[in-house]
Formats: structure tokens, sequence, C-alpha cells
């Protein structure tokens, strides 16, 4: 059976390809999950996709992933920096988690430096774009097939 991986992007993702394209780059949303569909074909994933600028949208899916998703890759926009509601979820949901940015949140304004999800991610990986869909969907990956 093929392992099932929730996309989660939060708010204003939905404006990806015409907000700050110096920033986030000049794919929308729908581009960037057709290419992340084609990596996981071959990576033998298969992927359900959710955009929501909304905070319990964003639980409510979380919380529905435990009936039957292996893992979870979310890039939770503004809510990366104080949404202790998603951090609780997916802490909750004890499901392997990837958080994503397509910029490097690091190297921005101070408030940005801090995400309360990472520490119930199994990693972080920022700053590369639209890219950074895919190594989180590889790193995933890799982690659901690996031997036990
Ligand atoms: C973002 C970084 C966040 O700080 C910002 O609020 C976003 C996008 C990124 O992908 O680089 O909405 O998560």
């Amino acid at each position: 059976m093929l392992a099932k991986v929730l996309v989660l992007n939060g708010p204003n993702l939905n404006l990806l390809g015409v907000r700050e394209p110096d920033i986030y780059g000049s794919l929308t949303l729908d581009q960037i999950n057709d290419r992340l569909k084609e990596l996981a074909d071959q990576l033998g994933v298969e992927l359900e996709f959710f955009q929501s600028n909304h905070e319990g949208e964003l639980v409510d899916k979380i919380h529905e992933a435990v009936t039957g998703f292996q893992g979870i890759i979310i890039n939770p926009g503004a809510f990366t920096h104080y949404s202790l509601a998603i951090r609780d979820a997916i802490s909750a949901v004890g499901i392997p988690c990837v958080e994503i940015h397509l910029s490097n949140i690091h190297a921005r304004e101070e408030f940005r430096k801090q995400s309360v999800i990472a520490p119930v991610c199994i990693g972080q990986i920022s700053g590369f774009g639209e890219l950074s869909y895919m190594l989180g969907l590889r790193a995933l990956a890799d982690k659901i097939y690996e031997p036990t």
C-alpha cells in the first residue's frame, strides 16, 4: 500500500505567484503542488493537499490525518512563529512532520527566526524556494520507508 502524506499550507500561501515574488518566488501554489505530485509518484507516495488561512481549519485537518496518513509536510506561514494550537495538534497526533519554508526564516526579521512548530517536527527545511517542499517530501518518504 502507498504511504499517504498530507501537504498543509497556512495563511497567505494561496497568494504565491503574486505575493512578494522576490522573497517567495513566482510559482503559484498549484504549480508547486503539481511538481510535488510528480516527485511523489516517483517516490511511491500519495499526496493530499490542503491550504487554509484559518488556524482552526489547519488544526482540524491535522487531527483528521490520524485516519491513514503516515506523514505531514507543513508550511505554517506566519503561524510558524506563534501558533501553539498547531504545534500541540502535531504533537498530539504523533505523525512524523516536516516543517518547510520557501524563504530562509533565519536570515530575515527577528520575529521570523523563532518557530514554535519546529520542536515537534522531525526537521525543518528553510530557504530553498519551491525546492524546500521537494526536499521535505524526500526526507519524509525516506523516514516513512526506512527499514525498522
Ligand atoms: C514562510 C515564512 C513565514 O515567516 C511567512 O509568514 C510566510 C511564508 C515561508 O515559506 O518562507 O507566510 O512560511
